[in-house]
């Protein structure tokens, strides 16, 4: 069957942007350097192992030098902070990215400020979070909003002038996609409306939306409702539910109804194939420049 036309393809537009970065990582080979990306996993969370390994396998496929460290999750926050200063002083290393959700007993700031900032191709570290709230160019973006901003811009989505609303405040996803979507900047220039748990009438803020951004991380939530017809719809959500009839139980959806929603959508992400793709090319070329600015 063909796909829907108001599709938004992320895994075409993550190709596409992997081919470039391919081109860059050839450039700096002819000088000598490789790009070198390091994974910190602690515990045994079962989607952090699947994400971390196709952020690996990612990498592999550019060329790219990565490591992955598994820590137990009885790991201390001593002892991922002694691994943290060996990696930021490893010179093969020009990105570190240490995968969330870590154990409660590690306190997950002191452990993003300990990155190097010129590191820190997350995004995470309180520097480069501060560079975005600024809108300084020479920060590293967190990799899922830049991928989103990025998808809309190749998908000719403009968001001058726009309502934009986003669902959800986490610091991984919705409090930087605002701070990035009402920057004066390309691709930008958004009015932004951040929605939480305790936001009133949250359908009435959807309906005004141009572009709806849902990473609350609640199934199926944005129903065809909540759409204005001819809005664009992005889905951050992977949320594991309940299924009989699958195999193992269960089955991933996304934050939005997508069959109700798609038909009246003017553009859509799917999900999977959608933001997930774009998340792990940014991470790509976050490692790239990282890497870039140590011969500059
Ligand atoms: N967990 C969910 N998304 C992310 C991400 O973008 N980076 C890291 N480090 N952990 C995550």
């Amino acid at each position: 069957m063909t796909p829907p036309a108001n599709l938004i393809d992320g895994r075409a537009i993550a190709a596409q942007l992997q081919s470039e970065l391919a081109q860059r990582i050839a450039a700096l080979r002819v000088r000598g350097l490789r790009p070198g990306l390091a994974f910190v996993r602690v515990g045994e969370d079962p989607a952090s192992k699947v994400y971390v390994g196709r952020k690996e396998k990612t990498s592999a496929q550019l060329g790219l030098h990565s490591e992955t460290h598994v820590l137990p999750e009885a790991t201390t926050e001593a002892e991922l902070l002694a691994l943290l200063a060996r990696l930021n002083a490893d010179a093969r290393l020009h990105g570190i990215l240490v995968q969330a959700p870590l154990p409660a007993h590690i306190r997950q700031p002191v452990i993003y400020a300990a990155v190097r900032p010129e590191k820190d191709v997350d995004g995470f570290h309180p520097m480069n979070v501060g560079k975005l709230m600024l809108g300084d160019p020479t920060g590293f973006q967190p990799c899922t909003p830049a991928g989103i901003r990025e998808l809309l811009v190749r998908s000719q989505v403009a968001t001058r002038g726009a309502e934009v609303v986003v669902l959800g405040r986490g610091n991984i996803v919705g409090k930087p996609m605002a701070a990035l979507l009402c920057q004066k900047a390309p691709g930008a220039n958004a009015t932004v409306t951040l929605c939480h748990s305790a936001t009133r009438d949250i359908a009435a803020h959807c309906r005004r939306a141009d572009i709806l951004i849902a990473a609350m991380g609640v199934p199926l939530f944005v129903r065809a409702d909540m759409v204005r017809p001819g809005a664009t719809v992005i889905d951050v959500g992977v949320n594991r539910v309940p299924d009989a009839a699958a195999p193992s139980g269960t089955k991933l959806v996304g934050d939005v109804d997508f069959v109700n929603v798609q038909p009246l959508a003017g553009r859509i992400t799917p999900n999977p194939g959608g933001v997930g793709p774009m998340t792990i090319a940014m991470l790509m070329q976050n490692t790239v420049r990282a890497a870039e600015r140590a011969v500059a």
